[in-house]
């Protein structure tokens, strides 16, 4: 239940949050604590999650949501009570993230701003990314799914993931892909995300070949013009200078 333990616990998470920015976020180094605590929209959202959570697994009805919901409000970043995050996360810049209930982060990470992790569907149970330990996920990168981003990983800015990233590996791009894995591009043949055959590309423009086939019988039989129709051309280039090189 709550009691001092709990409240001494979210004072010892406050710290190590405020910590977390200073060692993390650049422009924080030559500033103190108090104006971090007073100015990071990050911090504010995290102190009111540890609030949150702590309510909620007390059994606290209403209030925890109430909180989460009005934080949202003041710093934009959305946190689900129930979200499971360890110790020392830094929310840099805080706006427009979003984490949901089943989400789970380990210690030391990092996530700029307008992150989500999110689900895919309306399944029920797990159904929002584990982060571990370290990991470092880039500004509006879009994890979703009950995927798991490894230890030391770094998710570049803006990437879309939906499978597992191996630790201390780097993954970019919309559907995110390996382009480092322990500093080392990724060889071989699973590793050419970027020119995977296009199956609904290849019925469309077989369908339109089709068509184009029948308005011609029909244009011989009947005499009638037929209507010009689209051309149907791949949208990117096949084949790659490197596996990994999107
Ligand atoms: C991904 C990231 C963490 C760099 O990680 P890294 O392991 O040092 O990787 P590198 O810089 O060596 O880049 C690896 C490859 O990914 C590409 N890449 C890097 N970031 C990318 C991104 N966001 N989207 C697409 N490709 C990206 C690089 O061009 C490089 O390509 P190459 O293999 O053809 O050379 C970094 O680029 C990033 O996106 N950080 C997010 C930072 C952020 O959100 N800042 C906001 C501050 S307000």
């Amino acid at each position: 239940m709550l009691g001092l333990g709990t409240l001494t616990r979210v004072a010892r998470e406050l710290r190590e949050d405020l910590t977390a920015a200073q060692d993390r976020d650049p422009a924080a180094r030559g500033i103190g604590r108090l104006e971090i605590l007073l100015t990071y929209g990050g911090v504010h959202a995290l102190l009111a999650h540890r609030v949150a959570h702590a309510l909620h697994e007390g059994g606290v009805p209403v209030v925890p949501h109430a909180l989460a919901s009005a934080s949202r409000t003041v710093t934009g970043v959305e946190i689900h009570p129930a979200a499971r995050i360890g110790r020392a996360l830094l929310i840099d810049h805080g706006s427009g993230v979003v984490i949901g209930e089943t989400a789970e982060i380990g210690d030391d990470v990092t996530l700029y701003q307008g992150v989500t992790l999110g689900g895919t569907g309306f399944a029920r149970g797990k159904r929002h990314p584990t982060v571990e330990d370290e990991a470092v996920i880039g500004s509006g990168a879009k994890l979703l799914g009950p995927i798991r981003i490894g230890r030391g990983s770094k998710v570049g800015a803006n990437s879309v993931v939906i499978h597992d990233v191996p630790p201390n590996a780097t993954v970019v791009g919309n559907p995110g892909h390996p382009v480092r894995v322990d500093g080392k591009r990724p060889v071989g043949p699973d590793a050419d995300w970027a020119h995977l055959p296009d199956p609904v590309a290849d019925a469309i423009r077989s369908l339109s070949g089709r068509v184009a086939e029948l308005e011609a019988l029909l244009a011989e039989a009947t005499g009638r013009k037929p209507p010009h129709s689209a051309e149907v051309r791949p949208l990117r280039r096949r084949g790659g200078s490197h596996p990994a090189g999107g």
